[in-house]
């Protein structure tokens, strides 16, 4: 194995590690009195989404460096492979090709030769025609009446994609039709939902691209037990649908075959909002909108292929958050968005970036020789300020930022928008420039600043916007995958636990537990059983 194009290997890398240490004696105070112009040099508007980069900590050398590092690694190369539908996934052999899941259906996407788009226009069609149906009022429940509420049940990126995404586009949803989300094991979210709704008029979605995943499958025998108590095996055949590439546990568990909706192996779980994964959101805000969502997630697929590095949006965002992991230490990554409608941005960015990058080993084998994904975290923004932000502001840990800001209300209320709007550019500036110790009455009130932040403005949180916004994060990370060469569409690390849980799962098996959990095995055995 060579290890050019491998990024703590190259040049760059070398010349960024010297640059950085000018770094902890420069403050982006003095940064921008040097450089007024520097808010609109590193501000880049692309469809509609407006990314100011000027409060990170950086100047032109670092950024020329961060593009000769794209070069060095051979980023374009990448892209270009996983458009192509190479199977970029080499440790399951597969390729990502969500992009294809928002792509117009009249352009070709060759996967080993075939192209996917016809597969993927037909699915469409099924999410749009169940649309329709619903709207039309013409979904019926096993009694003849009206479907008013869908329950995805699924997990991990099955449950954290339509969900974040129903709750971004609230407003979009048809008042008519309620959303819940159940994931979860232990019983409580499905016990919640089940009071709430009525098995005359309940669809459920089962979405699990493997069929096979614990959580998932015991929520919908659940589901199922419900509807055949009370409405028999009709309720169960009209009123459960599922998404999975596994029809054999499909048919064993009895869904329909007129109710089943398709994926494939190469959209991984967190990729694969776009796909009949996001029926439960399909359902609330109607087909336009869902391809609304597609559009704009394609318009960020567009920019990503054909913009020049220095422009380009997704390899941006991923340079500079490569800059502030590996370079000036920041040890996680925050996520603050000002429009509580992306408050579980945080959370599906949590899977997007750490189950695709949170990994020590590279493409093919090797230990990684640099720190990968940071931890991502976050909560909507001005809830966290009255919480967590007194870290940001003068704690220890290095901490690189994300803001998300609207700037217009989506509920109208647009003098509240602009409260929320003062308190994030407030925030993005009191953390970049913080406040200097000699006009600090104690040392209680010094603000140190350069912590460096990123905001990323839109005019509204509408289905085009959303779908650009999580494109951008989706690309960002592939971006950061090649650069520290990990293939950033695998998962191995979650196998573990899933094999483990099953040993201690049923009658007995607590008693056999082994000595790293013998103690509180015991006392739960004890406890249990009252
Ligand atoms: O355990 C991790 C994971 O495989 C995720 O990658 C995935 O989104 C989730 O589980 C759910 O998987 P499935 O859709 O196959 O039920």
């Amino acid at each position: 194995m060579t290890d050019v194009g491998y990024g703590p290997r190259t040049p760059a890398w070398a010349a960024l590690r010297q640059l950085s240490t000018k770094f902890d004696s420069i403050s982006l105070r003095s940064l921008f009195e040097s450089d007024p112009d520097r808010g609109t040099r590193l501000s880049h508007e692309v469809h509609g989404l407006f990314v100011d980069f000027s409060r990170q900590r950086l100047d032109n050398c670092v950024l020329e460096e961060l593009f000769t590092l794209a070069d060095q690694t051979g980023v374009q190369a990448e892209i270009r492979k996983m458009f192509d539908g190479e199977r970029v996934n080499v440790t399951e052999d597969r390729a990502a090709l969500h992009v294809a899941l928002r792509s117009p259906t009249e352009r070709e996407l060759l996967l080993d030769g075939s192209d996917v788009m016809p597969l993927v226009e037909a699915e469409r069609r099924r999410i749009g025609r169940l649309c329709g149906e619903l709207k039309a009022g013409r979904l019926k429940g096993h009694t003849g009446r009206c479907i008013s509420d869908v329950v995805n049940v699924g997990i991990g990126g099955s449950d954290l994609g339509p969900q974040m995404t129903a709750v971004a586009l609230a407003e979009f949803v048809d008042p008519n039709v309620s959303l819940h989300f159940v994931s979860n094991v232990d019983g409580v979210g499905m016990t919640h939902v089940l009071r709430e709704v009525n098995p005359e008029t309940t669809l459920f979605v089962i979405c699990s691209k493997s069929f096979t995943t614990l959580e998932t499958l015991t929520n919908a025998e659940i589901a199922r037990s419900w509807l055949l108590e009370h409405g028999g095996s009709s309720a169960v055949a009209r009123q459960v649908v599922a998404v999975s590439t596994n029809h054999e546990a499909m048919d064993a568990f009895g869904i329909d075959s007129e109710n089943r909706f398709d994926i494939w192996d190469w959209v991984g779980g967190r990729y694969s909002v776009w796909s009949a994964v996001g029926l439960s959101l399909a359902l609330g805000i109607g087909r336009e909108n869902f391809e609304k969502f597609l559009s704009g997630a394609n318009e960020m697929d567009e920019h990503f292929q054909s913009a020049p590095i220095r422009e380009n949006l997704p390899i941006l965002l991923a340079l500079i958050g490569i800059w502030n992991r590996n370079f000036l230490g920041a040890e996680t990554h925050a996520v603050l968005p000002y429009d509580d409608h992306l408050r579980l941005l945080p959370a599906y960015l949590q899977q997007l970036e750490m189950e695709s990058n949170g990994k020590s080993v590279r493409r093919r084998g090797e230990p990684v020789q640099c720190e990968t994904c940071p931890v991502i975290w976050g909560e909507p923004g001005s809830n966290a300020q009255h919480s967590f932000y007194q870290l940001l502001h003068q704690g220890t840990s290095k901490v690189s930022i994300d803001f998300l800001l609207s700037a217009r209300s989506g509920v109208d209320r647009q003098a509240q928008q602009d409260l929320a709007a003062a308190n994030c550019l407030a925030q993005a500036w009191s953390l970049a420039e913080g406040d200097p110790q000699e006009q600090a009455a104690s040392p209680h009130e010094v603000y140190p600043g350069d912590r460096p932040n990123t905001l990323i403005l839109f005019p509204q949180l509408d289905p085009e916007t959303l779908g650009k916004i999580v494109a951008l994060y989706e690309h960002k990370v592939f971006v950061q995958g090649i650069v520290w060469d990990i293939n950033s569409f695998d998962q191995w690390g979650v196998q573990l636990g899933k094999r483990l849980a099953e040993q201690l799962t049923g009658e007995g098996a607590l008693d056999s537990a082994p000595a790293a959990i013998a103690a509180a095995a015991e006392k739960l055995r004890v406890w249990r059983n009252g």
